[in-house]
């Protein structure tokens, strides 16, 4: 096994997810205000340092993605976020991409940048201790006749696709391991099936780019969304519907060599997308099925903690929990009970 490998296997370790905290100052900043707290580089330094801090968080969480400003961050005690995560037991993760932005020859379309003078920026996270790397590439799905029918359109597929065997083949090259996240969004009010095809699609332009870049799909973990109908939809699933429809179109798409599937949230309610995770573990698959959830695991923490000091623990507890959710989750001893019983006060 190859030193990648061994550490994409850690990322999805039976028993273990990955907590997404890598929200951009813009997006972070924009959710403490929402819960009311001032938005400063203290404050979010000081959230990201409740979330690796909570105890115990290594039992349930192998790695930890954070943004360029918290990388270079420290703690209260002045150790760097990396630095001390290695000692906490959690994998250090960056995420590396710089954002969506308008795909020129695609109109109302993005396609996520990052690329120029990624090799340095890799080099330099893995000398900070960097293990693995996200880059998120973000699909919009249009709506039937109105503007937008025909979205994603092929030509944003295709770009996006490439973008992420770029990154792919430049992380490996670094050392380190990348999430490959094609993330297809829940906006709209699309059924199931229109996103099974387009997630099918997505993952397909992926894997092909993946193999025309040489990447070693040992060493990488797949991020992708689950199969759900769209947010303003009215249909109505079942969460044993969603992990058959979710993965079915993994298996058809997604090469078995994958050292493992680790979903985000995607802005379903946290409970929810614990029992779509639970529901999936039931079915057959090559690789392992995790999480790496961003709000699904985080809000309730920010809810908690709420910018006070004298809150942290309350914070704490309520990331533990829904980390004890979702690795019951994975366990198969997930249950509605269990989802009351830890509320936290
Ligand atoms: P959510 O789980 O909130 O979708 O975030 C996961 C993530 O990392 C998005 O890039």
């Amino acid at each position: 096994m190859t030193e990648l490998a061994r550490t994409a296997a850690q990322m999805v370790a039976p028993g273990k997810g990955i907590l997404a905290a890598d929200e951009s100052i813009a997006t972070m900043s924009a959710r403490l205000e929402k819960t009311g707290v001032a938005p400063t580089e203290e404050n979010r330094r000081a959230y990201r340092e409740l979330l690796v801090t909570t105890p115990r968080l290594a039992s349930g969480i192998s790695g930890v993605i954070l943004c360029d400003e918290t990388f270079r961050q420290s703690l209260a005690d002045g150790r760097t976020f990396p630095e001390a995560m290695a000692q906490l037991g959690l994998l250090p993760g960056i995420k590396v991409d710089t954002g969506a932005r308008h795909l020129a020859g695609a109109p109302g379309e993005t396609v996520t940048e990052g690329l120029d003078g990624l090799r340095e920026r890799l080099a330099e996270y893995a000398a900070l201790g960097a293990r693995f790397a996200k880059w998120r590439a973000v699909v919009g799905i249009g709506a039937g006749t109105g503007t937008g029918a025909g979205q994603p359109s092929p030509w944003k597929v295709r770009a996006d696709a490439h973008a992420l065997a770029r990154y792919a083949a430049l992380c490996q090259e670094a050392g380190i391991v990348p999430i490959v996240e094609p993330e297809v969004l829940m906006e709209g009010a699309h059924g199931t099936a229109r996103c099974a095809a387009v997630t099918s699609e997505v993952l397909r332009a992926v894997f092909a780019e993946l193999e025309a870049a040489g990447v070693d799909l040992e060493g990488i973990v797949l991020k992708p969304n689950m199969v759900v109908p769209g947010r303003d939809s009215f249909e109505v699933v079942t969460p044993d519907e969603v992990a058959r429809a979710t993965v079915t179109v993994l298996r058809a798409a997604v090469d078995e060599r994958v050292a493992g599937i680790a979903f985000l949230s995607g802005g379903q309610s946290a409970a929810r997308a614990t029992a779509h995770l639970a529901a999936m573990q039931r079915l057959e698959t090559p690789w392992p099925l995790t999480f790496s959830f961003g709000r699904g695991l985080v809000d309730p923490a920010l809810a908690a903690w709420h910018g006070e000091p004298g809150r942290v623990s309350a914070g704490q507890r309520a990331l533990a929990h829904r980390v004890a959710c979702n690795t019951a989750a994975l366990q198969g001893t997930y249950t509605d009970a269990l989802e009351d019983a830890h509320a936290p006060a």
